[in-house]
């Protein structure tokens, strides 16, 4: 199965992300979070991408779409994929749809998970994250001591781009650049529209219920 979760910054995607990868043996690519890991380890690609990045723009299409291809090529992905938070431009998409073109593997559907921008603000400012392994914790996925990481010990704290500025640039970014993505893929008749405002388990068994009931 191969799937694009699709959703604005905030939107549940990396959530949501792993009941898939786990249900349908398929791999999580997450440039996203590919880029925080090179970016904590100082790579090359992690310094160039976390100028872009803490300012809440996207890292260029050509970063990108090399990531992708490379990800997609790796052994876990052979039963399929999850493809979370990409992509997020147009060329992007193009890009994609020739990669998967030459593999005479097309996209089953694009999950879109539609939440409100009071929501959005609330779980953004909400979000903790352990610079160290990157895991994510919030209201609803509470670390077990205040403040600090179950895995490591380490304290946690708010993403660059979590802060005020740079989500008010992400959302207009995702408004500008990403949602011309979404009508791209309705009129190749992919999407498949969920209420991403609902809890984590009302989304996830929405989405289980349509990916296998076939909707
Ligand atoms: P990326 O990491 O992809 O960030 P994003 O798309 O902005 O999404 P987020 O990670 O902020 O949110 P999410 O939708 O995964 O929500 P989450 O599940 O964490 O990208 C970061 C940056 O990398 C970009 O800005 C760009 O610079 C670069 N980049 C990445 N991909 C790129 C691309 N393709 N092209 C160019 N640049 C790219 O949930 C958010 C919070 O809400 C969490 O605390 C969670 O616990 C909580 N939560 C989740 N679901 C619920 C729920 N249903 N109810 C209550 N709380 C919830």
């Amino acid at each position: 199965m191969r799937l694009v979760l699709f959703g604005p910054p905030g939107s549940g995607k990396g959530t949501q992300a792993p009941f898939l990868t786990e249900r349908y043996g398929i791999a999580q690519v997450s440039p996203g979070e590919t880029l925080r890991e090179d970016a904590r380890e100082q790579t090359e690609l992690g310094k160039v991408a976390q100028t872009y990045m803490e300012k809440g723009e996207l890292v260029p299409d050509d970063v990108i779409i090399t990531l992708i291809r490379e990800r997609v090529s790796w052994p876990d992905a052979a039963a399929g994929f999850v493809l979370d938070g990409c992509p997020r431009t147009l060329p992007q998409a193009e890009a994609l749809d020739r990669m998967l073109v030459a593999q005479d593997a097309p996209l089953d559907r694009v999950l879109y998970l539609k939440v409100s921008q009071e929501v959005l603000e609330k779980r953004l400012g909400g979000r903790w994250t352990c610079p160290h392994c990157g895991r994510v914790y919030s209201e609803v996925v509470p670390e077990k001591t205040r403040g600090i990481c179950d895995d490591d010990g380490v304290e946690l704290i708010q993403r660059d781009d979590d802060q005020p500025e740079a989500v008010k640039r992400r959302i207009q970014v995702y408004i500008d650049k990403t949602m011309p993505v979404l009508e791209y893929y309705r009129r190749k008749g992919l999407v498949l529209e969920l209420n991403g405002d609902q809890s984590v388990e009302e989304i996830r068994d929405e989405i289980m219920r349509a990916l296998d009931g076939g909707d």
